[in-house]
């Protein structure tokens, strides 16, 4: 058997033909010399890739990091938003509250949206009280598309819009790994942290359009940028708010429209703004951010329009370096 075979091989042209001397005749780059010489220098490759990418990291980072660093400084010129309406999702407590105060702050009239009425109320009479601005709270569950139609028709009835800047700020907040997440807990997360930037937006993009002026914010998170493990559900919801927010923005920009219809996605880092993030942060590899420190950046970048703000500010650098 053995015998019949290498008498078969011997018989076809092709197996007689000495490895080395058809790679001279056809220039073959598999033959096993020249696999043992791209082998041999594969280390070196390496290194000079490396190397490489490291000049183009130093050639474009670098002057990334100096302008952030400059504009850090000398910032980019805010927006006038006096009397401009400002509709915050989630507006009764947290984030949502501290940034209408800041808007408030800037004369802006504020319309707050919030599951929880009660929240919404309390926080709407404190700042009309203190700035003297109009507020008004509804209870929407902004998760649903039907509420989200009904809040624009209120809204229209009470005299209390048009609406300028939508923040897409209400959110459930989820530490679990996925095999320990609870079915009925990851829906809600799915739905209130994805679904409300999308219906709200569909509610409120036809009238910022037709009025030649807008703003839409969302509220998304680090974990939107980076992987977050002990938050599986919820980083999943966050890059789906990134992804949204930046085909929105594109979809403006083809539309001829980007610069009447504004849109910003802000990415913070942990906020302690309530009990459940405070008592999973042990130990942080960096300090989190109070409730005020996140607000202010966030609306600081808002007013100058950036179309991703990162909150600390200098987080965002890092991101720029790997596009
Ligand atoms: N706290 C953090 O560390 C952190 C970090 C990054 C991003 N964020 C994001 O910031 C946003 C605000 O978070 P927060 O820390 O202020 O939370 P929070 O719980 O203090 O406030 C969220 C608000 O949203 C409201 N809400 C919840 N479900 C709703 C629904 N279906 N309809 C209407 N309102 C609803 C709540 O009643 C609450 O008032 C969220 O989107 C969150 O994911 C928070």
């Amino acid at each position: 058997m053995s015998s019949s075979t290498s008498t078969s091989d011997r018989s076809d042209p092709s197996s007689c033909v000495d490895p080395n001397r058809r790679e001279e005749a056809t220039g073959d780059s598999t033959s096993p010399s020249h696999v043992r010489f791209v082998i041999a220098l594969e280390p070196l490759l390496t290194v000079l890739s490396i190397v490489f990418d490291l000049v183009k990291v130093i050639l474009l980072g670098v002057p990334l990091l100096f302008r952030e660093i400059y504009s850090m400084f000398v910032p980019r010129p805010q927006k006038d938003v006096r009397g401009q309406v400002v509709l915050v999702t989630g507006g009764g407590n947290g984030l949502g509250r501290a940034m209408a105060q800041l808007l408030a702050a800037r004369g802006c009239h504020l319309v707050l949206v919030d599951i929880d009425l009660a929240a919404a109320e309390r926080t709407a009479e404190e700042i009309k009280q203190q700035y003297g601005v109009s507020t008004r709270a509804y209870r929407v569950d902004v998760s649903k598309y039907d509420q989200c139609h009904q809040l624009a028709a209120s809204i229209e009835r009470d005299g209390a819009g048009p609406v300028d800047i939508l923040i897409n700020n209400a959110g459930l907040i989820m530490f679990a790994f996925i095999n320990d997440s609870d079915v009925e807990r990851a829906n809600s997360v799915m739905d209130v942290n994805m679904k409300s930037h999308i219906w709200m937006t569909k509610v409120f993009l036809d009238g910022m359009i037709k009025r030649k002026r807008g703003h839409i914010v969302g509220i998304s998170s680090m974990s939107g940028m980076y992987a977050f493990p002990w938050g599986v559900v919820y980083s999943a919801t966050k890059f789906a708010v990134s992804g949204f927010m930046a085909s929105l923005t594109e979809q403006l920009r083809i539309q001829g429209i980007s610069k009447s219809v504004r849109t910003t996605c802000v990415n913070p880092y942990y906020v302690t703004t309530r009990k459940d993030v405070v008592e999973f942060l042990q130990k942080p590899r960096f300090a989190p951010l109070t409730c005020d420190q996140a607000a202010r950046e966030i609306v600081k970048g808002i007013l100058r329009e950036d179309i991703v703000v990162t909150v600390p500010r200098l987080f965002g650098v890092f991101t720029r370096f790997m596009l």
